[in-house]
């Protein structure tokens, strides 16, 4: 009997530990991991630098995590409705999608590139005008070729994610994929053989940032930023940076 009781009491004490108010739940976070260098399958792991940034932040913040790479729609879906606590996915922060969901401060600054087979007369962003345009759909690549060519031009194919244009481009089904220029830098230097080239055009292209993205009143949105906020000052950000982009962050660029 009293070694039941023995028993009894190691049981709840175990029990309570485990459910303790300190402990927080185990959030879901979603991606669209095929845009290298920031979320990409690499021998079937999913790495790049929003990863591991990722990783820094929920540390930082004490969270639990699992990531789940659902595809960029089923992403946008998920956070909208809740099945996701948060999306990481070189997502850009903007008024359209702010009304509909909200952010963490500014992690990574963005504009967009015109990507194109080596040896095109591309030199500037009005030169795709006439051309067939590759983006990924919903994605501010595809808002940035519509301000050019206009609003669902036929010349705009539309697809599910950014490898698939970049695809397209390799078999001659579109002439040019317009997408954020880091995905555009990475994908002509490790693509040799598919012998591309790209261009940037400050005047066409604005700058952007990246930002985390959560439902509309999240819970956890404001204790995440300001883990996010912790691992930029304390020089964790600027070390997966550096292994990822081999040079020194801005940061003074992420505060406007
Ligand atoms: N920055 C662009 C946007 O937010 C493209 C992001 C695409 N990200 C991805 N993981 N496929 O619209």
């Amino acid at each position: 009997m009293n070694k039941l009781l023995k028993l009894l009491v190691l049981m709840s004490i175990i029990l309570l530990a485990a459910c303790g108010t300190d402990s927080k739940d185990k959030l879901t976070v979603a991606t669209d991991a095929a845009f290298a260098p920031f979320e990409y399958m690499d021998k079937g792991e999913m790495v790049g630098f929003d990863v591991d940034l990722l990783a820094a932040v929920m540390e930082e913040a004490g969270f639990d995590y699992e990531l789940k790479n659902t595809g960029w729609e089923p992403m946008l879906a998920s956070v909208q409705g809740g099945d996701a606590d948060l999306a990481i996915a070189a997502i850009t922060i903007n008024d359209d999608r702010k009304e509909s969901y909200d952010f963490s401060s500014p992690y990574f600054e963005s504009t967009h590139m015109v990507v194109f087979p080596e040896g095109e007369n591309i030199t500037s962003a009005e030169d795709i005008k006439g051309l067939k345009i590759g983006v990924q759909t919903g994605t501010t690549g595809a808002d940035a070729a519509e301000k050019i060519v206009g609003k669902n031009d036929e010349s705009i194919s539309k697809y599910e994610s950014n490898s698939l244009a970049f695809m397209s481009l390799g078999s001659g089904d579109v002439d040019v994929v317009v997408t954020d220029n880091v995905v555009a830098s990475e994908y002509v230097k490790n693509n040799p053989e598919a012998e591309v080239d790209m261009i940037n055009d400050q005047e066409a292209f604005e700058s952007e940032f990246y930002g985390l993205m959560f439902p509309k009143d999240s819970e956890v949105r404001a204790e995440i930023d300001a883990a996010l906020q912790t691992v930029i000052e304390d020089g964790t950000y600027a070390e997966i940076y550096e292994e990822w982009f081999g040079t020194e962050p801005n940061l003074d660029a992420l505060k406007s």
